[in-house]
């Protein structure tokens, strides 16, 4: 018998080694290596030649004024959300990796996006039995034709149904319950990901079928196993969200075929994901009835404009130290924002508690919703409610100056089509003589604000 060769991974970035210590010299993190039993072989599970029918080439270099510009050519799937995260659709041979947390929709997303596609897909899953899958197929609204369930874990029997079904497009559910047997380390471990990872990837690459791959995350949000798993794909996409909220956001990580700047939002239904084309709508709740400490922002998420709604509760600190939090909205700058109040506006919140949220559960870090958030905080604080027709979109400095944004234009159309009557912005914004029937409020310090609202 072979002597078995054994090799340590780093299980934060998956740099090797031939011998233990305590530290990853590559990502330095500490007490992260693992023994994992490596067993190269010479032939691999994605036979290559299987569909070319055995002829090999060698690859020769050839001058780039020579090879044909195509338009690249996109497999459109009847999902537009998540065609626009793609970059318009899924690429031939292209390998994309979906994160995120347990429970978030990735399968139920796949699946339903599997049960959809006009082409004939397969969908392998080493989480759930046929029977689980079929339960959840029977929840979407779809009209499966040419969907094809296979659960199996092991890769060289995936790549043998893969020869008779020939499906044009292929889903792993998920990457780390894979083995493959030329690596003799148990499922999940790194060196089985990475190996896995390659053989679809050459399977993509050779045979021009799309893979869709799904990946657990650790609890600190990365994609679980080597950082590496990352450079290997073409296409990282995110699926987040709230669990006990409705609204999922998929957005990419990155795209060798398309932009990462796109977002799709989902709401999770009782039959699956429904998509949301008009995001603005739903997170701004239709209250008539005006309350004090709400305030809307023009945000803009990727390309699209989008409306959200902040609210936040000031109130007298019961304890010694007063409470800050902030849901969606990064602490740092709520922290920020409220000296900046206290210095430049000469409000008092140093012994109040302060609680911003921003609705619908999902977080923003555009710095353009900076000045709604001190719309809203002063608006608890007065008690006083703004005028519901009224939004804002500008960024807030240290000194209480108010700084221009981009996208100021989108965002002032976006804020009219829904109704808005009026606009604050900042004064120092490039904006071009727009038609619109809109009220463009410009400000320039914190102060013109607050008189300008209460
Ligand atoms: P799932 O796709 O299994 O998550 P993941 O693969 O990311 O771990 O998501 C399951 C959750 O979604 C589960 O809590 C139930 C909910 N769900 C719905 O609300 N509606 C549905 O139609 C389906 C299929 C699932
Ligand atoms: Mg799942």
């Amino acid at each position: 018998m072979a002597k078995v060769k054994t090799t340590f991974y780093c299980q934060n970035c998956g740099a090797q080694y031939a011998k233990w210590q305590g530290q990853c010299t590559s990502c330095k993190e500490w007490n992260t290596l693992v023994e994992e039993v490596v067993q190269k072989e010479e032939t691999k599970g994605w036979k290559s030649g299987a569909v070319t029918g055995g002829v090999k080439r060698a690859p020769k270099p050839i001058s780039i004024k020579d090879i044909a510009s195509e338009e690249e050519f996109r497999m459109r799937t009847p999902n537009t959300e998540f065609n626009r995260v793609l970059g318009g659709g899924l690429v031939p041979g292209a390998v994309i990796l979906l994160g995120g947390e347990p429970g978030i929709g990735k399968s139920t997303l796949l699946l339903q996006i599997a049960l959809n596609l006009p082409f004939k897909v397969l969908y392998v899953s080493g989480e759930e039995s046929e029977r689980q899958i079929k339960m959840r197929a029977d929840r979407l609204v779809a009209t499966p034709n040419n969907c094809y369930i296979l659960t199996e874990t092991k890769t060289q029997n995936i790549f043998k149904q893969i020869q008779e079904v020939d499906p044009d497009v292929l889903v792993i559910d998920s990457i780390q319950t894979l083995h493959s047997d030329y690596i003799e380390s148990s499922a999940g471990s790194i060196s089985q990901i990475k190996e896995c990872t390659s053989e679809l990837i050459k399977f993509a690459k050779e045979t021009h079928t799309p893979v869709l791959l799904i990946g657990h995350i650790t609890k600190d949000g990365n994609i679980a196993g080597p950082k590496i798993l990352e450079h290997m794909v073409d296409t990282v996409l995110q699926f987040e969200g709230d669990r006990n909220h409705v609204y999922r956001i998929l957005r990419a990580h990155k795209n060798r075929f398309g932009s990462t700047n796109e977002l799709g939002i989902y709401e999770m239904q009782g039959a699956g994901l429904r998509e949301v084309s008009n995001p603005s709508e739903i997170l701004i709740s239709k209250n008539e009835e005006q309350l004090s400490g709400t305030a809307i922002a023009a945000t803009v998420e990727g390309l699209r404009p989008i409306l959200i709604e902040i609210q936040a509760l000031v109130s007298t600190a019961v304890y010694g130290t007063p409470q800050r939090s902030g849901t969606g909205f990064n602490l740092k700058r709520l922290n920020m924002l409220l000296a900046v109040l206290e210095k430049r506006a000469g409000f008092r919140l140093g012994a109040k508690d302060v609680f911003l949220n921003i609705t619908g559960g999902i977080t923003v870090d555009d710095p353009a919703i900076d000045l709604a958030v001190v719309a809203a905080i002063l608006s608890s604080n007065e008690d006083i409610a703004i005028e519901g027709r009224i939004c804002f979109a500008a960024e807030v400095g240290l000194a209480g100056e108010i700084r221009p944004v981009t996208r100021v234009e989108q965002r002032v159309t976006e804020a009219e089509k829904l109704g808005f009557t009026t606009i604050v912005i900042s004064s120092q914004s490039k904006l071009p003589e727009l038609k619109t029937r809109i009220e463009i409020k410009k400000v320039s310090k914190i102060e013109e604000v607050v008189s300008f609202l209460f």
